[in-house]
């Protein structure tokens, strides 16, 4: 073999070995590149081994298992197992098997990637977001594990009870998928039974609190979006035939109380027992075919009202069942623009809130949260609270039957909704009637609203007039209401008409500020009313047709002048003194009959910051005293709710050292520290508007 034949060899041989080199290379891309096609291609369908599944299992049950302070019950908070899911790995289905269950390596070579029993301890209930430092931004997956045990001696069934998950979950008991929940805030229960097992019963908790475009409420929202357990977990036990809920309530002219009672495994002509042992009242009715029972009986009540909040114990029973709560009775209607509360007319001394607690970080989740949020709203003057803008803990409406605070409850249908998904509307549908159900015997709550700030559609007024629907078919004896928008881009422009007509007539703007005014007017004439000095603002949104209370929010000497500033090119300064001298000539009303309320109006603080400009407590006590002035003088207004009575953490607000992620427009700061405009809110109260209802 010539050299050449040598080097043909080699060539030869190192052709070959570079073939076999090639394919298996090749090989090992087509492999890769086959697999990441097939994921890719696959990602489109379920049985990719790379593709992230989506959670499944079935609905909780499907109405609301109410009184459940009074049923036989065992507590599963406490502290649980965490771990942490940013890739949704843990997701049963996935390539990674899910963590569905507590496993553990049987032995050296058996390959688990996840630890319930190593994973950190998280308290229950409560956020997640604020126990970790990690995790105080974190929008995603986690997982909540325990064991527990039951005495499965009892006959009966078993029900895992949720005052409310963040914000879509799904419940694994012993491996099985029991339940799959989305929305947030409301209360459910899945019947357990045929997975529970009498000892170290493996409950794994799948949550995710990522937001987006279809959810409820959407990604963007002014308030935290603390995820988890939150509210408390309970594991109930009921007799195989059992109440699941009750509604009573008074009558209009507050001379009967009638009701439903909603059952479960009974049998049609089973008898139920309502009794009010103070009153000596005892009604007996029977189940009919559909599992309710309906009652109505006179009676003679001493009435609930924010002065005397008088509560009555009530027991209902059946063969076997028993289920009792602290129930109050009182009216609430509209007449004309007036509101009265037992026939009388009343002015709503309001404070909104959020459900954080004073002095500790994180969500409110507890009784003691709730009686020292709501007590400091007592010490304010107020009759009235606006808890926004999503549904409480039971404890909150509990609480404020007690201190006597009339409540406004609300689902988050907040800012930019998906109007036209019928999953967004589904769930929405979900969280208004299981906040419904859940609290249609609070006394105080004596408004459902239905939105804040959404903008006019055809597809937003379909919506929200569903879920109104749905309210008034659930429960009629309370008032509807929704947080409107005006028309922004129109009042902008006629606000700058009149500050400009007034400013030509003060000392406060430089002459060219002046001149600036001058053009403003020149260009405002034709489409601005009559600049006479008052300027009457009018809510017309359409939404004000379906709704018993017209509830507008507005920022009159907060958000405004810097709008306005970057039109005209007048300094935030001079228009920001301006309006807070012309506030007081602003009245604020609607095209409809009806009560009037302000749902919002505040300024920003920085606790302990004084003197000139904004973030001051001086300047946000300025503002609530041109508030009030404006306020004071709108004959349609009926009531008002400030925002807020505490500073609290929203991802908007970032200005460091003085917003540092939280919204600074609380009347206390998030350690319970007053600022100035909280006397001013607390004098007036103690003054005008403090006519109560005898
Ligand atoms: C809006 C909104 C609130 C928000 C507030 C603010 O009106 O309803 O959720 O926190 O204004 O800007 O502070």
């Amino acid at each position: 073999m010539n050299e050449r034949d040598g080097d043909n060899k080699n060539g030869v041989e190192l052709r070959v070995s570079m073939l076999i080199r090639k394919s298996l290379s090749f090989g090992i891309a087509a492999m890769v590149f086959a697999l990441g096609v097939a994921s890719y291609a696959d990602e489109e369908t379920e049985d990719s081994p790379f593709a992230i599944v989506s959670a499944e299992g079935p609905p909780p049950s499907p109405h609301v298992m109410g009184w459940i302070d009074s049923r036989n019950l065992e507590s599963l908070n406490g502290s649980w197992k965490f771990l942490v899911d940013p890739m949704q790995v843990g997701t049963p289905g996935s390539l990674f098997g899910g963590w569905a269950t507590t496993r553990a390596p049987e032995n050296a070579y058996q390959l688990i990637e996840y630890s319930y029993t190593d994973a950190v301890d998280i308290r229950v209930p409560g956020d997640f977001n604020t126990q970790l430092d990690e995790l105080l931004f974190y929008r995603d997956t986690v997982w909540y594990q325990r064991h527990f045990d039951a005495d499965l001696t009892q006959s009966g069934r078993y029900h895992l009870w949720f005052g409310g998950v963040n914000f879509e979950t799904t419940i694994y008991l012993n491996g099985h998928a029991v339940a799959h929940h989305s929305g947030g805030y409301v209360p459910f229960s899945v019947d357990v039974t045929e997975q529970l097992q009498a000892n170290q019963n493996d409950l794994v908790i799948r949550v995710n609190n990522r937001l987006g475009a279809d959810t409820i409420p959407t990604e963007r929202t002014d308030w935290w979006p603390y995820g988890g357990l939150t509210r408390d977990v309970m594991l109930v036990h009921t007799p195989s035939a059992f109440i699941v809920n009750a509604s009573i309530r008074l009558s209009d002219d507050r001379s009967t109380l009638s009701g439903n009672i909603k059952t479960s495994g009974m049998s049609l002509g089973e008898e139920v027992v309502i009794s009010l042992p103070e009153l000596n009242l005892r009604v007996v009715t029977a189940i009919d075919d559909s599992g309710t029972a309906r009652f109505s009986i006179p009676a003679d009540v001493e009435l609930w009202s924010p002065a005397t909040p008088r509560l009555y114990d009530v027991l209902i029973t059946s063969k076997s069942d028993r289920i009792y709560d602290r129930i109050g009775f009182r009216t609430i209607e509209t007449k004309g623009t007036r509101i009265l509360l037992n026939g009388e007319p009343i002015k709503l001394r309001g404070i909104s809130t959020h459900e954080e607690p004073i002095g500790r970080d994180g969500v409110a989740y507890s009784r003691s949260d709730m009686r020292e949020l709501f007590s400091e709203a007592k010490q304010l003057g107020a009759n009235f609270v606006r808890a926004a803008h999503y549904p409480y803990s039971r404890h909150a409406a509990k609480v404020a039957d007690e201190l006597g605070l009339l409540l406004w409850e609300e689902v988050p249908i907040y800012w930019n909704i998906n109007w036209q998904n019928p999953e967004t509307l589904e769930i929405a549908r979900d969280q208004v009637s299981r906040l419904v159900e859940r609290d249609w015997n609070r006394v105080s709550v004596v408004v459902w609203s239905v939105a804040n700030e959404t903008q006019f559609s055809q597809p937003r007024m379909a919506f929200l007039k569903r879920l109104i629907d749905d309210i008034r078919s659930l429960d009629s004896s309370r008032l509807i209401s929704a947080a409107l928008l005006g028309d922004t881009e129109r009042e902008l422009q006629h606000v700058a008409a009149h500050l400009a007509a007034y400013g030509l007539e003060s000392d406060i703007p430089s002459e060219a500020e002046k001149q600036i005014f001058r053009q403003v007017l020149s260009e405002a004439r034709e489409n601005t009313p009559e600049l006479h000095g008052r300027f009457n603002l009018v809510i017309t949104d359409p939404l004000g047709d379906l709704v018993d209370l017209v509830s507008y929010n507005e920022y009159f000497g907060w958000y405004y002048a810097p709008f306005i500033a970057n039109q005209t090119g007048v300094s935030e300064r001079t228009l920001r003194k301006l309006m807070l001298e012309f506030m007081p000539n602003v009245t604020l009303g609607s095209v409809f009959n009806k009560p009037m309320f302000i749902s919002e109006f505040g300024a920003g603080a920085k606790a302990g910051k004084r003197g000139e400009g904004v973030w001051t407590e001086d300047y946000q006590a300025e503002v609530y005293r041109a508030q009030i002035k404006m306020i004071v003088n709108s004959p349609q207004v009926q009531g008002m709710t400030p925002w807020i009575l505490k500073d609290f953490r929203a991802m908007l607000r970032t200005l460091g050292g003085i917003q540092d992620f939280r919204n600074r427009k609380g009347l206390i700061d998030e350690n319970g520290r007053r600022k100035e405009a909280f006397r001013v809110l607390q004098d007036f109260y103690a003054s005008e508007w403090s006519v109560e209802n005898p």
